[in-house]
């Protein structure tokens, strides 16, 4: 896909089906069926684009990057620096505010270890701002990716502030109004998008209120920067993170995007090699951000491969990918919601959403309900998506999830539906 169509036109099916041309999994069977990939929320397929450019840097360029003299070495940094240029362009950040680190997960804990290490001194008075303790307190939601709760809870428990949530409604909505940030706030935690629910958050509410009190905002982008436009400058966020396997990227590669005042005052979360100017038995000084934060050998075939995967979105054109996957998203949940004895989680809440959808079918395991699912070769994923406290705040143990990318189609989506149908009737629930 390398010509640019107007951000106002749908992508067409005749697109779409060219599209799938570029993921050979795509054109597998599973159990005897045509794959139905529909477990994009939790990793993404990869185009032959991305993963030629991951063979092709290990084929041509391989080696370590800002380290040795030989042209090999030099090369490979050149490519892993432009890749960081890339995801910065895609993001609406400078080259700078980018720092590697292995997934989502990673990101957000090294932004909590940073701000527990400020609060124990490291970073000095430069640092003085990020220092929390008893008395201050880091908000939340009850919507969250466990990814982006409990390094929340581990940070509260080494400075001693207070952890607050957000709570959801009965549909799943956030309580904005009991959106607990007042003069005590120093972070606010906030997935962009939910992984379950699959609705587009208000965040610039919460981000303007945190801001109003000072607070610093870190915004959860794994579900909403493979899918939809994203402007964290636009957005006025401190951090974000996202994770390269949910964007057509390969797994071992995600980033934090940090404004870059914040990067260059915060003290380092992993420490050793390449991240410093000079060392001595007792101390070392760190480089400035991002190496301070990517110390040890990096993963440059992954950066390379991740660069080539935005390449491939931005060619495509995200404003359409956001459209087709809306479109896709409420026929998941119309489609879903109008099936006896199936409840869609968070059906209710009036908000954009992309292409995700988790439902509850009471009487029905959600793991029976994705073998029954797997065996016509629809993928799906299963149990709680590491968001425990929301399933519990609505009253279920697990749910199935179908998610979409650009590759998805209707066909796929109405397959999933057909499924979900067969399913009810195969274990004689319906009411
Ligand atoms: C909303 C959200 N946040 C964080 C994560 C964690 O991503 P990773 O496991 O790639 O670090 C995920 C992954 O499912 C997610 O959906």
């Amino acid at each position: 896909m390398s010509t640019t169509i107007p951000a106002d036109l749908p992508l067409t099916d005749a697109e779409i089906l060219r599209i799938r041309e570029d993921f050979p999994i795509l054109q597998t069977e599973v159990n005897g069926h045509p794959l139905v990939y529909l477990d994009s929320g939790a990793t993404s397929q990869r185009p032959l684009a991305v993963l030629d450019a991951e063979r092709e840097f290990a084929t041509t360029l391989n080696s370590a990057v800002h380290r040795g003299a030989h042209t090999l070495a030099a090369e490979a940094t050149e490519v892993f620096e432009d890749a960081r240029g890339t995801l910065a362009r895609f993001i609406g950040a400078d080259d700078d505010e980018i720092v590697w680190t292995s997934n989502a997960t990673e990101a957000i804990n090294l932004v909590a270890y940073s701000l527990s290490n400020a609060s124990i001194g490291r970073g000095g008075a430069a640092a003085a701002r990020l220092r929390m303790g008893p008395g201050d307190e880091i908000v939340t939601t009850e919507m969250e990716h466990h990814a982006n709760l409990i390094p929340w809870q581990e940070l509260a428990a080494r400075t001693g502030a207070t952890l607050r949530v957000i709570p959801i409604d009965d549909d799943g909505a956030l309580r904005l109004d009991e959106a607990t940030i007042n003069e005590r706030t120093k972070l606010v935690a906030i997935t962009h998008v939910s992984n379950v629910l699959g609705v587009i958050n208000p965040v610039e509410q919460i981000i303007a209120a945190a801001h109003e009190v000072g607070a610093l905002v870190l915004l959860d982008a794994c579900q909403s920067a493979p899918h939809l436009p994203l402007d964290v400058r636009a957005l006025d966020v401190d951090f974000a993170v996202l994770s390269g396997h949910k964007m057509l990227g390969p797994t071992g590669i995600g980033a934090l995007y940090g404004r870059r005042e914040l990067l260059e005052v915060m003290p380092p979360f992993l420490t050793g090699g390449s991240m410093i100017t000079t060392v001595t038995t007792t101390e070392a000084e760190y480089l400035p951000p991002p190496q301070r934060f990517e110390a040890g050998t990096q993963r440059v075939s992954q950066a390379v491969a991740l660069a080539a995967a935005i390449d491939y979105l931005t060619a495509v054109g995200m404003p359409r990918i956001a459209d087709h996957e809306e479109r896709l998203g409420r026929r998941l949940v119309d489609g879903l919601s109008a099936i006896d004895g199936v409840r869609v989680l968070g059906a209710g809440i009036d908000l954009p959403r992309v292409g995700l959808a988790s439902f509850d079918i009471p009487g029905i395991h959600s793991h029976d309900v994705g073998q029954f699912l797997d065996d016509r070769g629809i993928a799906v994923r299963v149990g709680h998506h590491c968001a425990q406290p929301l399933h519990r705040r609505l009253g279920v143990t697990s749910s199935t999830r179908a998610s979409t990318y650009l590759y998805s189609t209707e066909a796929e989506v109405d397959a999933v539906i057909e499924g979900v149908v067969a399913t009810i009737e195969f274990f004689g629930v319906r009411s």
